[in-house]
């Protein structure tokens, strides 16, 4: 296995797939990387805390790095390249003076309306990662549903040559979706914690059975959540291009974003 720290090391491998992270690897990217085992000959894993996609009062200081941790897990998994570059490799003339890419209307809503700088942050540095390693293929987890809808979304828009791949959320035993950010949790959140991805499960099985009121079952949904303690920052149920749906919609995907304590937690599912 390579480990790559800087831009002209990286020369373009043929039949690669990408998984871009911010390292802290969990089961969830290890099924991303196991999944681009499948579908392509050679693995590059990006490990790069993206400054890009963090807001000023974000964690981007505090956001858990663990490389060697994290390398060890992917040289047993045979992964044939890290590309683990400086933030100054990424971003030469500053994050300020960089060239960006963004997704207008689609990253301004849900987590795009409270963290208004994350989604330029993210298809920008994917642009730049899908630039440099020039990947066939490149895969993302559905936990960050918004996210995975919108690299598509660029992708098709700017016709750039690479195939997405989105991988069903890793759940931990009770059902809470793993991200490096549960770390964050203190044992008496992490036991409160399985009940946003409950509360979402819960508004499946209703809309499931026909329930089509969907204000009110957002409503009832974030009145559980303050109860246990969630501050909620959104909880929508949205088609699955994130348009807002009708009665007769069944295409529908159910979109969380609530905070315990100070950490964020996102979830979903589709119907
Ligand atoms: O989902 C993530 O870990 C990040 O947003 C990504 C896609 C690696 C971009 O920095």
């Amino acid at each position: 296995m390579q480990i790559i720290t800087s831009i002209p090391e990286l020369c373009k491998l043929d039949n690669t797939a990408l998984v871009p992270t911010m390292g802290n690897l969990h089961e969830g990217h290890l099924s991303l990387v196991e999944k681009a085992k499948s579908v392509a000959e050679k693995v590059v894993v990006s490990i790069f805390v993206n400054p890009l996609q963090f807001g000023p009062t974000e964690d981007f200081a505090t956001y858990p790095r663990t490389f060697e941790q994290d390398c060890e897990h992917l040289e047993q998994l045979g992964v044939d390249v890290i590309f683990a570059p400086l933030i100054t490799a990424i971003y030469p003339n500053g994050m300020e003076a960089s060239t960006y890419v963004q997704v207008p209307q689609l990253g301004e809503i849900l987590c795009g309306a409270s963290r208004p700088i994350f989604f330029k942050g993210v298809t920008t540095v994917v642009n730049i990662l899908f630039n440099l390693v020039q990947p066939d293929k490149a895969l993302f987890g559905e936990k960050d549903y918004q996210q995975l809808f919108l690299i598509k979304r660029m992708v098709k828009d700017l016709f750039m040559p690479v195939e997405i791949i989105g991988m069903p959320i890793v759940r931990e035993a009770d059902g809470l979706a793993m991200s490096s950010r549960n770390n964050y949790l203190t044992v008496e959140q992490r036991a409160t914690a399985p009940i946003l991805f409950q509360t979402i499960d819960n508004v499946r099985d209703r809309l499931k059975t026909g329930e089509r009121d969907f204000a009110k079952l957002e409503q009832q949904a974030i009145a559980k959540l303050i109860e246990a303690d969630f501050e909620p920052d959104y909880f929508k149920v949205y088609r699955t291009d994130l348009t807002i749906p009708t009665s007769n919609d069944s295409d529908l995907v159910i979109l969380a974003a609530a905070n315990l304590g100070t950490t964020r937690l996102i979830d979903n599912c589709q119907v």
